[in-house]
């Protein structure tokens, strides 16, 4: 009799840890205080019967560090497994609300965590060139000064450093800095030589140190922190960004009044022989 009971219990355990404790594994499978469920299992139950303990998986993504010796609620799911990170910690049931586990999101594609016991972005991007997760930043991409894709393996390679003189953001490729323009710091932009009034800012769009409209001089010559590059055009007269360098290259307006009428009249004919 004693024989066949532990040759039973001996089958129940073999194929409860086949089952390996996932989902609701049967009652008849399990021992009151075994410690055969795996660690991202909670127990819901237990008597004093040989077939007690019941488990049920955590939702996904948390989990235990040691199965619970004691019955206890989703709560008991307490941690968030590798590659998560936890956005909530787990709640005990009060009256007014049922017990909820830790809530645990997966980290961003090529970034990874180790387990969390606690709210915070605990994900890494694999590439140590990549900009840190945080609220704002949200998918691995390489900080500021550094090109290409993340790397997509712990110890693999991706983001690449640029030249000296050469910016990139998000990832983009390396390009030299305009003429006329520094590296900034972390080589993520530049910034023209002389910002004062009439150059243009500096933006990674044009990448392009110029005169304003209304605005002649060679703003590509400045050197470092010098003013006065870009000089008013001479009154009555005006200038696209960029298109004067010389005084005498801004358009006087009434000239290009004039023009203006010359092609109206122009356009007004061709539309009345139509
Ligand atoms: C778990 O198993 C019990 C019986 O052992 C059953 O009554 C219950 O509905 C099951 N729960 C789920 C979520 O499958
Ligand atoms: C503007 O300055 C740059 C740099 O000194 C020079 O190479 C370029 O020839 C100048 N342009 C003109 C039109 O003077
Ligand atoms: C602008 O500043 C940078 C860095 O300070 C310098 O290398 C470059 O020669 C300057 N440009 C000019 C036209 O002086
Ligand atoms: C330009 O100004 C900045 C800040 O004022 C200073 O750190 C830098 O050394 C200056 N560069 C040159 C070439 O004077």
């Amino acid at each position: 009799m004693i024989f066949l009971f532990i040759f039973t219990l001996q089958i129940g355990i073999q194929s409860f840890v086949q089952a390996q404790c996932a989902i609701n594994a049967s009652a008849t499978q399990s021992l009151a205080g075994a410690t055969i469920c795996l660690s991202s299992a909670i127990q819901l139950s237990t008597n004093n019967q040989p077939q007690a303990a019941q488990c049920i998986a955590c939702p996904t993504g948390s989990g235990n560090i040691q199965r619970p010796s004691i019955a206890g609620d989703l709560s008991q799911c307490n941690i968030c497994l590798a590659n998560y990170q936890m956005t909530a910690i787990a709640q005990p049931a009060t009256q007014m609300i049922p017990a909820s586990a830790a809530q645990c999101q997966a980290c961003p594609a090529n970034s990874y965590s180790l387990l969390s016991v606690s709210p915070g972005y605990d994900c890494q991007c694999y590439d140590q060139y990549a900009i840190p997760l945080s609220d704002t930043q949200t998918q691995c991409i390489c900080k500021n000064g550094y090109s290409g894709n993340v790397a997509t393996s712990l110890g693999s390679l991706g983001c690449k450093q640029c030249a000296p003189g050469q910016f990139s953001s998000s990832g983009s490729v390396c390009v030299p800095c305009a003429a006329g323009s520094s590296i900034n710091l972390d080589q993520g932009s530049c910034a023209c030589n002389d910002s004062s009034t009439g150059t243009t800012i500096w933006s990674p769009d044009t990448n392009v140190c110029q005169c304003q409209a209304g605005y002649y001089g060679n703003a590509t010559a400045a050197a470092p922190n010098s003013t006065g590059s870009c000089t008013s055009c001479p009154i009555n007269t005006l200038s696209k960004a960029g298109s004067a360098l010389k005084a005498s290259q801004c358009t006087s307006i009434s000239a290009t009044f004039s023009l203006f009428i010359k092609y109206s009249i122009i356009y007004i004919l061709i539309f009345i022989f139509n």
